[in-house]
Parts: C-alpha cells; sequence; structure tokens
C-alpha cells in the first residue's frame, strides 16, 4: 500500500511525475475543464490542529476531481482513545478511499498507516509536512523554469517544513541552506540521510547572511509551530537575528523569491514589506496547495487500484 507520509515514500521520479501532474491539473482548472479523476471516491480528514490552506485545498481539490470528503471531529471517535488506532485505521478502510491526517505524533499517522487498506496523506504531522513542500516545489518550477539546483536558503526553526525541504533535498538536487540558531537546527538524522543520497549539498549557518549570499529562494515559517506556541518567546531570543527584512534580502540574489509557508507572524520571522513586496510568492504556494495534492490523491488511487 502506497502512502505519503514523508516526501522519502515517494521516489525522484515519482515526485517529478507528481509536480508534471500538478501543473497539468493546474492548467485545467484555469481553462475551467475539471476532469472527474477521482469520481465515487470518498475521503475521511482528521485535523488535530488548526488549518486554512491545507483543509480547504483538500476538500476543494477533492470536489473539482468528482470526490466527496468529510472531515472527522474529536466528538466522532478520538483516534487511539475511543480505540486503537489500528482498529480506527481497519474500519476507515472499510468505508473510505483514502485517509488525510493533520496531527501532532509523527509516529500516530505511521500506525494509522500501517493498518490502512487505503492510502494515507500526512497533512502535517510535528515532524513533517509534505504536501507543503510539493506545493513550494511547484512555485519555484514556475517562478525559475526549474527546480533542480535551485539555491534555497530556509531561515529560523528547524521545524516541520525544514525537515521536509531536508526530505526533497534527498530526492531532487539542491543547494539547501538552512540559517539557524545551534538550539534549533533540523533533525540531524534526517540531514545525515539526504547528504548520503548524494544529490544535494545541505549546509547549516549559524550566521543569516552566510545562508542567504546568492540565494535564489528565502524562504520561512513561524518560530513556534503549533503545539510549542509556549516556546513563543525563547524562540524569539534565538531567532531574532534570523528574520527575513529588506536588509537580509539584499544579500540574496536580486531576482530571489520570497516564500513562506503561512500563516506567518507579521514582523517576528518575516517583515511586512518584504512577505507583501514583489519578490514574494506567497499566494502561489498557497493556491498551489489545491494543484499539487489534487496530483498526490490522483496518483494514490492511481496506484491503489492498479
Ligand atoms: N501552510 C499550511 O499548512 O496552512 P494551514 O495550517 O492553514 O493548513
Ligand atoms: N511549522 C508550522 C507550519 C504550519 C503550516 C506548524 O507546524 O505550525
Amino acid at each position: 500500500m502506497r502512502h505519503l507520509l514523508t516526501l522519502l515514500d515517494w521516489t525522484s521520479e515519482e515526485l517529478t511525475n507528481n509536480l508534471a501532474l500538478a501543473a497539468e491539473l493546474k492548467r485545467g482548472v484555469r481553462a475551467r475543464e475539471f476532469p472527474t479523476l477521482l469520481s465515487n471516491r470518498q475521503y475521511g480528514l482528521i485535523f488535530h490542529k488548526n488549518s486554512l490552506r491545507t483543509r480547504v485545498s483538500f476538500e476543494v481539490g477533492i470536489r473539482q476531481l468528482g470526490g466527496e470528503s468529510m472531515v472527522l471531529t474529536e466528538q466522532d471517535f478520538k483516534l487511539g482513545e475511543r480505540e486503537s488506532i489500528a482498529d480506527v485505521a481497519r474500519v476507515l478502510s472499510r468505508y473510505v478511499d483514502g485517509i488525510l491526517i493533520r496531527t501532532f505524533r509523527h509516529q500516530a499517522v505511521e500506525e494509522l498507516a500501517r493498518y490502512a487498506q487505503v492510502p494515507v496523506v500526512n497533512m502535517l504531522t510535528d515532524f513533517s509536512h509534505p504536501c507543503q513542500i510539493l506545493a513550494d516545489a511547484l512555485t519555484i518550477m514556475e517562478h525559475r523554469g526549474q527546480l533542480e539546483h535551485t539555491k534555497v536558503a530556509y531561515l529560523g526553526d528547524g521545524n516541520n517544513v525544514t525537515n521536509s525541504w531536508i526530505n526533497l533535498a534527498a530526492r531532487i538536487p539542491l543547494d539547501l541552506r538552512i540559517g539557524t540558531s545551534p538550539q534549533t537546527e533540523p533533525d540531524p538524522q534526517l540531514m545525515e540521510q539526504a547528504r548520503q543520497a548524494g544529490l544535494s549539498r545541505i549546509e547549516v549557518f549559524h550566521r543569516a547572511e552566510e545562508a542567504v549570499e546568492g540565494a535564489d529562494v528565502l524562504y520561512t515559517d513561524v518560530w513556534a509551530s503549533m503545539g510549542e506556541k509556549d516556546k513563543t518567546d525563547e524562540r524569539r531570543a534565538l531567532l531574532r537575528d534570523f528574520q527575513i527584512n529588506a536588509n537580509l534580502l539584499r544579500y540574496a540574489a536580486s531576482d530571489a523569491l520570497v516564500m513562506h509557508c503561512l500563516p506567518a507572524e507579521r514582523g517576528v520571522e518575516i517583515t511586512d514589506e518584504v512577505l507583501d513586496g514583489p519578490q514574494s510568492v506567497i499566494l502561489d504556494q498557497a493556491e498551489n496547495r489545491l494543484h499539487a495534492q489534487k496530483a498526490v490523491l490522483v496518483q494514490l488511487d492511481r496506484w491503489h487500484n492498479s
């Protein structure tokens, strides 16, 4: 059974094909063409954290493809509490064609996938946010004409989004430069694994200017993710020098793209001036969640039914 729990679940070729399918589906939407590739398919969505982009883009995308979705709330069942994760996975698999989940513990999603008889998609865990980075990759391709060898400077907290960038670098050649404090570096094992893959350069810098030097993309995310808002003050102290602002932007390539997965804490990890400035592509990223995820669901459905 194929799933999308992290980008490492898919090969380089599968990820590249996915981006091509996403671009094709996007052209279709622009032409008001909606191929019903998921007609009669049902999807169950589980959210243990807030969401704007992920929820709306998945629900709209599924409908555009002729399928239907339902959001399962804590009132319906408490995953792993009212009954085991394995039993939830087995039962849901008898009703729906895919289970989509956003939760805290990545291991819970792995367990769900282990027992599910239908594809499982990770809509974000504390560890990983693969759908976001697929949409970001599509955005970079649209704006730069290619993804390979893009010099991406990720500034800020080493979190689920950073981890997914590192996973992408294990599959697609990138020059990934992570600017963060020694206390907020991303998962060392993931970095090692991605370096072993031998495709990309992955470096960590403790000075923002060095990370950003000549970069094609400047990327950031909140410094305290969902579930760790109690760390807000501590992170602000550790990461204050890693804010993306007009001064830092000067160190990047003159046509560098500014990216943020959103939601943003304006004035904290990035200034309004840059977030709303001419180099920002944040709304394209948000839109591309729709197209990239539609491609993910179509691909998983093809594997499941072949
Ligand atoms: N970027 C992202 O995943 O947004 P939401 O948390 O609003 O879904
Ligand atoms: N790192 C952020 C991403 C939100 C889309 C979080 O987990 O809250």
